[in-house]
C-alpha cells in the first residue's frame, strides 16, 4: 500500500466517495476538485496495485485568529480494505506533514455514534475535548482534538 497526494486526476473517485459517504456540508463534491489545487489543503490518497482504496483531508485553515490550528476533514477507506490499518496510516501521515507545515493542533468533527471512527482517532492520538456546538443531520457532533508534538 502506498500514500501519495492526490492530484487533480483523483476528482473523480473523490466525488464519487464523498456524494456517497459525506453528504453533509463540511465536503462536497464540487469543493474536493478546488481543494485539490489550493495549498490550503492537503489530501493524501492510499493506493494498493493501482486501485484508489482510501483518503484523508486536512484543511490547513490559515486562520489569523488561530494560527497553527488545523481541522481533519475525512478519512476513508473502501470496504473491501476496511480493518487493515490502512485509515491509521492515513491519519499518521496527515500528522505528520501537518507538523512540516508547522501545524501545532488539529481538531476534527465527529459524530456522537461513530465509534469505529472514534476507536480510529483514539489510536492516532485525538481525544474528546467537548460536544460541537451545532447538530449535523439532526445528530449530536463531537470536536476531538490533538496537540502535535
Ligand atoms: C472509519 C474508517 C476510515 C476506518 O478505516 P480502516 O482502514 O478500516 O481503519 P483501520 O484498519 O486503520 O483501524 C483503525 C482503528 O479504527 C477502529 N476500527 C476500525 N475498524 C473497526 C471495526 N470494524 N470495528 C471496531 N473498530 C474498528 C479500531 O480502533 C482500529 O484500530 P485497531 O484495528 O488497532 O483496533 C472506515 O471505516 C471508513 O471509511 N468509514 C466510513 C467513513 C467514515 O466514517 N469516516 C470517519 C468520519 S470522517
Amino acid at each position: 500500500m502506498e500514500l501519495r497526494k492526490a492530484t487533480i486526476s483523483d476528482a473523480p473517485f473523490l466525488q464519487e466517495i464523498i456524494r456517497r459517504e459525506f453528504a453533509y456540508a463540511l465536503l462536497s463534491p464540487e469543493t474536493i476538485v478546488e481543494k485539490l489545487v489550493d495549498e490550503r489543503f492537503l489530501v493524501i490518497k492510499a493506493i494498493e496495485g493501482g486501485e484508489f482504496i482510501g483518503f484523508a483531508e486536512l484543511d490547513l485553515l490559515n486562520d489569523p485568529a488561530r494560527i497553527g490550528v488545523a481541522r481533519l476533514n475525512a478519512v476513508f477507506v473502501v470496504e473491501k480494505h476496511r480493518g487493515e490499518g490502512i485509515a491509521i496510516k492515513l491519519v499518521k501521515k496527515i500528522l505528520s506533514l501537518a507538523k512540516k507545515q508547522n501545524v501545532v493542533e488539529i481538531f476534527l468533527l465527529v459524530r456522537f455514534d461513530n465509534e469505529l471512527a472514534k476507536g480510529l482517532y483514539e489510536k492516532c492520538g485525538f481525544s474528546f475535548e467537548k460536544i460541537y456546538d451545532k447538530k449535523i443531520e439532526g445528530k449530536e457532533v463531537e470536536v476531538w482534538s490533538t496537540p502535535l508534538k
